[in-house]
C-alpha cells in the first residue's frame, strides 16, 4: 500500500520505517524536509515532502503529529487530499503543562476527544484511532511474553478492517471499541500507559486483554 505520514517525530519514522520494512510505499510528511536529511540517507526508500505531499500520497494517511495542532495542520493539508481516505490516528491530546505526579494532562474533557474533534472537521475522511496508547519503542513487532492489544475505534468498518490489518503486520492483535466515540475510551489509555514511566522510568509495557 501507499502510505502517507504526515510527521516527522518519533512515531513518524518509527511507523515508516516499520510499514517500509513491511513492504509498504511510504512518504513522510514535515514542514521542513532538511532537519530529515539523516533519516532520508539512512531510509532511501522513504520519500520526504510536505504535509500536503504525505497526505496526497497517501491509501492510508497516518496523522504523526502533535495534538495540539493536529486540527491545523488538518486544515493546511484541506479536505480534498484526505477525501475517502483511511486516516489512521495515533494523536494525543496532551496539554502544554508538565504531567502531575506522572499523570499527563489533556486539553480535552471525558465526554469528548481529540479525534471526534477531527473526524467532525474533516467529514470525507475515514478516521480510526491506534498506535496511540503505547510508546514509539514498542510500536513496531514488539518482543513481549504475549502479543499485545491495539484498541481501535472509527466509524467506518472497512477503514478499521485495513487499521487491523496494519496493526497485525506490526505485531498487534485489534481490540474494537466501536465508533468515533470510542476514541474517548482509547485515547486517555496514554496517560496510564505513561504513568509507571513518568513514576519510575519504566516505559516497557503494552496493554493485553484477557478474556
Ligand atoms: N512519542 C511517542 O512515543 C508516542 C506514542 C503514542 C502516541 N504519540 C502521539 O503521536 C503524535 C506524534 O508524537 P511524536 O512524539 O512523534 O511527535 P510530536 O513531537 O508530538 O510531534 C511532532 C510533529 O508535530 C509537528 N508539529 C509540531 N508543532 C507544529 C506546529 N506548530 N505546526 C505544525 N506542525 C507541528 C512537527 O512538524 P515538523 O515535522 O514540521 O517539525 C512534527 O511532524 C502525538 O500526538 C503524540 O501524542 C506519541
Amino acid at each position: 500500500m501507499h502510505l502517507g505520514i504526515v510527521g516527522s517525530g518519533n512515531v513518524a519514522q518509527i511507523l515508516a520505517r516499520g510499514f517500509a520494512a513491511h513492504g509498504h510505499t511510504v512518504k513522510l510528511g514535515t514542514r521542513e524536509s532538511a532537519k530529515l536529511a539523516d533519516f532520508a540517507k539512512a531510509n532511501p526508500s522513504i520519500t520526504i515532502g510536505s504535509f500536503k505531499d504525505a497526505a496526497s500520497f497517501g491509501e492510508v494517511v497516518v496523522l504523526a503529529v502533535k495534538g495540539l495542532v493536529a486540527s491545523t495542520v488538518l486544515e493546511a493539508i484541506g479536505s480534498d487530499a484526505l477525501a475517502g481516505k483511511v486516516v489512521l490516528d495515533p494523536t494525543n491530546p496532551i496539554a502544554d503543562v508538565p504531567p502531575v505526579n506522572g499523570i499527563i494532562n489533556y486539553f480535552t474533557g471525558p465526554n469528548e476527544s481529540l479525534m471526534e474533534r477531527l473526524q467532525k472537521q474533516m467529514p470525507g475522511a475515514r478516521f480510526v484511532k491506534a498506535f496511540n496508547s503505547v510508546g514509539g519503542g514498542l510500536m513496531v513487532n514488539p518482543k513481549l511474553p504475549a502479543k499485545p492489544t491495539m484498541f481501535i475505534c472509527g466509524n467506518d468498518e472497512a477503514a478499521k478492517k485495513v487499521v487491523a490489518g496494519l496493526c497485525e503486520q506490526l505485531g498487534w492483535g485489534t481490540e474494537d471499541v466501536g465508533k468515533v466515540e470510542g476514541a474517548r475510551a482509547i485515547e486517555p489509555l496514554c496517560m496510564l500507559w505513561c504513568a509507571p514511566g513518568f513514576q519510575r522510568n519504566d516505559w516497557a509495557h503494552a496493554f493485553h486483554v484477557l478474556r
